[in-house]
């Protein structure tokens, strides 16, 4: 049994099966690597979960990040490299060369907001082609430039989803609801199909971290609205269409806009709709079906399994670090005077053993967050079970 089954059980049937979930865990090595390659960008969007940064070209280079990162690649089953932000910047087609050389059959994506097209000339050059080339499209004109505080950023999105294919094999956008997008999933769905700009199309939801995000959370309204129009694309364009789902606030959400019994049974196979099993668990997530939405949740608590992210400094961190400069992390307390170390796991260098690190990581990471988050999580669902 993996992670997910025993998370499962633990929810459904209220059983203890902590210790079970994390040796799950240990075992579950995650093949994708991704690396933040550069913690400045040329937007400040208002939902971001980046702090503010100056480039931090110089923090990778001391850590031969290169290096680091290909090191890494080369120990795991399956490797997939995610370059997932900020921005992509020149040198950072040295790290795809470097990749596609010494590890010919990993897979390479790239999340972008359409920049990617300033360094054409380079990927043609380096004869770099990725596999997989996200855009984030958050939602139609007024709300993604509004979302992205920048009148141009729709247009450089468009722009870079139409040259996409250029570039990479496979084409997707990314849409993250906030209040100012969550009716505006139809339309940009609608759009991105009827032009064949991408093979698929993902949302997920904001997590609030940083100040600027709070006031845009989405509400448990303006989520009924969304669910309206989730549900329509998800009729329209089966297959086509993934909502992923990482914070137990925001499931909660999907339940009251569904009704807590009908949430439930679907969630606990109860269901006699006849869309089918209701409720099916792949790698590191619970897919809940209802009213023929595919909901992918992605239980925080195990979430250390989904990927192995490796900041600009060369360091592995969890999720979330991003809310803090790399100044910030490294000193281990947050300009608030907040002790934040337990953000870090540890440093890296192109000797580190993957296995190792990454098992010490799950422990720590189960000590600081993963624990939490699981009680968390477990009373959420108790909250739904009851009605
Ligand atoms: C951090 S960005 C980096 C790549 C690029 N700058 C972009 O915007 O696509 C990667 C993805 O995370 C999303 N994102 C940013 N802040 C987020 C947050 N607080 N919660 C959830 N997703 C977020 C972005 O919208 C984007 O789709
Ligand atoms: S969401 Fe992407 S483009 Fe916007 S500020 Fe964050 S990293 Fe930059």
């Amino acid at each position: 049994m993996n992670s997910i089954d025993y998370w499962y059980a633990m929810v459904v049937e209220e059983r203890s099966f902590e210790k079970n979930i994390l040796e799950a865990m240990k075992r579950e090595i995650p093949c994708m690597v991704s690396a933040i390659l550069e913690r400045s960008c040329n937007l400040s969007c208002s939902h971001c979960l980046y702090t503010e940064s100056l480039s931090s070209k110089g923090f990778s280079e001391s850590a031969d990040i290169t290096d680091v990162i290909v090191n890494m690649l080369t120990q795991v089953e399956r490797p997939f490299f995610l370059h997932e932000g900020r921005i992509l910047r020149k040198w950072h087609m040295d790290v795809f060369s470097l990749i596609r050389q010494k590890l010919p059959e990993a897979n390479i994506g790239l999340i972008d907001n359409g920049t990617y097209l300033r360094l054409l000339g380079a990927f043609r050059e380096q004869k770099i082609r990725l596999n997989w080339l996200d855009i984030s499209l958050d939602g139609a004109e007024t709300a993604h430039n509004l979302q992205r505080g920048n009148q141009k950023a729709y247009s450089v999105a468009i722009t870079g989803l139409e040259s996409a294919r250029l570039v990479s094999d496979k084409v997707t956008s990314l849409m993250t609801l906030t209040s100012i997008n969550y009716a505006d999933i139809s339309a940009t769905v609608d759009m991105l199909f009827s032009r064949a700009l991408v093979d698929e199309f993902h949302v997920t939801t904001m997590t609030p971290y940083l100040p600027s995000n709070f006031s845009i959370e989405i509400t448990e309204e303006e989520f009924r609205v969304a669910w309206r129009q989730l549900v329509n694309v998800f009729q329209k364009y089966p297959d086509k269409i993934f909502f992923k789902i990482y914070r137990h606030q925001d499931l909660m959400k999907i339940a009251k806009a569904v009704g807590y019994e009908k949430f439930w049974k679907a969630f606990t196979r109860e269901s006699d709709s006849p869309e089918g099993p209701a409720v099916g668990v792949g790698d590191g997530f619970v897919e809940i079906v209802i009213d023929n939405v595919a909901v992918r949740y992605f239980p925080a608590s195990i979430v250390l399994t989904e990927t192995f992210l490796i900041d600009a400094d060369g360091a592995y961190r969890t999720g979330g670090a991003q809310q803090y400069t790399l100044q910030e992390l490294r000193r281990g307390v947050s300009n608030q005077g907040d002790a934040i170390n337990q953000y870090t796991f540890t440093p890296l260098t192109p000797t580190s053993k993957f296995a190792q690190v990454y098992e010490d990581s799950v422990n720590y990471w189960w000590k600081y967050w993963g624990a939490n988050f699981l009680s968390q999580e477990k009373e959420a669902f108790q909250i739904i079970a009851k009605g």
